[in-house]
């Protein structure tokens, strides 16, 4: 077991940025270690903030990842090839100047959340930011917010925002009685020179030179069939490694519980739920079959016959042994190993309140 630690360029960019039930970094580096060789290729079609590629790509093999949530797409494509320091520091100035010389109003129909999470200072920066930054297209643009998501919400010394869980948004009312109850104001903070401080130890050890690492914005159900095209046509090679984590059935929103950072990305003002097929919780068990079998149907046509299958999940059953039969029907004849996670690791329990547990996880091993 190998530990990536935040002394090499590697080690600092892999952290970017938090996200919901993310693979820890160190995880990724041994799972590509232990079952891929220099030169081999790794496919995540559930991507998030795309830790199995990145470690793919930092260890000379190539990665492909697909991710339907900006967000975690976003964090994904800047940390396996992040723009230039000097660019990117010189944007954020850019951006702090026009700041001073406009008059930002929060958003429409939001209540006190905007005015009680963010000094006017902030709030005008970061809605000078939401209008103006291309963060799609390009590559400054992209790290600049990438970077920015990161810092969106956390602890209030920590981050932009007055005090809020940095993995995940709350809803607007909850948040405005919290801060209430405890006399919590927004942090007084210059944005720009708060960021360009993170932005130095971001780059303080460099930038990481991956061999080939790639994410991919879309949905998997489609997205791996356009691929099997391309393969057909010899646009891509197969792939040697299957390393992912679907999402587990009925247990968290991405979209959801992203919702201010999605907000920051040009999304609406508040938390929206069950917006579409693959954005909401995941109850409807049927649907929930039908996307692992869809997705897993599709990469079985994108592997090698030796290829190995290593999927992480919720231990809980009906997610596992969903995952389980979805894999063992799409790769048949296969060897199966299981590894089981250590069980109820505490998150961040002081925030909020939220004395929530991680749920414990399987590993599916197909070889
Ligand atoms: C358990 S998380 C993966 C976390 C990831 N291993 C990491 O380290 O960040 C599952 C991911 O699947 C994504 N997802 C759900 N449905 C999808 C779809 N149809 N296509 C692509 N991604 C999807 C979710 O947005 C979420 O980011």
């Amino acid at each position: 077991m190998s530990s990536i630690g935040l002394q090499t360029a590697i080690g600092r960019w892999a952290g970017l940025g938090p996200y919901y039930a993310m693979f820890p970094v160190d995880f990724a580096f041994n799972v590509v270690a232990e079952f891929t060789r220099p030169g081999d290729a790794v496919l995540d079609p559930f991507a998030g903030r795309a830790s199995s590629i990145y470690a793919a790509g930092a260890c000379s093999r190539s990665g492909l990842g697909i991710e339907i949530n900006p967000v975690g797409w976003l964090y994904g494509r800047v940390k396996v090839s992040p723009a230039t320091r000097g660019r990117v520091l010189k944007r954020l100035e850019q951006l702090g100047e026009m700041a001073l010389s406009v008059d930002v109003q929060p958003p429409e129909d939001t209540g006190e959340f905007f005015t009680r999470c963010y000094s006017p200072r902030v709030l005008s920066f970061l809605t000078v930011c939401r209008d103006r930054l291309r963060w799609r297209e390009g590559k400054v643009d992209g790290t600049l917010m990438a970077i920015m998501l990161v810092y969106l919400h956390g602890k209030r010394s920590a981050s932009l925002s007055n005090q809020m869980r940095q993995g995940k948004a709350m809803s607007p009312d909850y948040s405005v009685r919290w801060w209430q109850e405890r006399g919590l104001e927004p942090p007084e903070v210059d944005p720009v020179e708060f960021l360009r401080q993170r932005i130095e130890w971001r780059y303080a050890k460099g930038t990481p030179k991956l061999s080939s690492a790639k994410v991919i914005l879309g949905d998997s159900r489609t997205e791996v069939q356009r691929l099997s095209r391309m393969l057909a046509d010899g646009r891509i090679r197969d792939f040697d490694l299957l390393f992912t984590s679907p999402p587990y059935c009925g247990v968290t929103n991405y979209h959801a519980d992203q919702w201010l950072r999605l907000w920051m990305l040009g999304g609406p003002p508040r938390p929206v739920s069950g917006d579409g097929f693959s954005r909401g919780r995941f109850c409807a068990r049927d649907q929930y079959l039908e996307l692992l079998t869809k997705v897993f149907g599709g990469c079985a046509e994108l592997l090698n016959r030796d290829a190995t299958i290593y999927v992480r999940t919720d231990a809980r059953p009906f997610t596992f042994e969903a995952t389980l039969d979805t894999l063992q029907t799409a790769f048949p004849g296969k060897s199966l190993a299981i590894r089981s996670r250590p069980y109820l690791r505490e998150t961040q329990t002081a925030l909020f309140g939220d004395n929530a547990h991680k749920p414990g996880e399987m590993d599916i091993i197909l070889t």
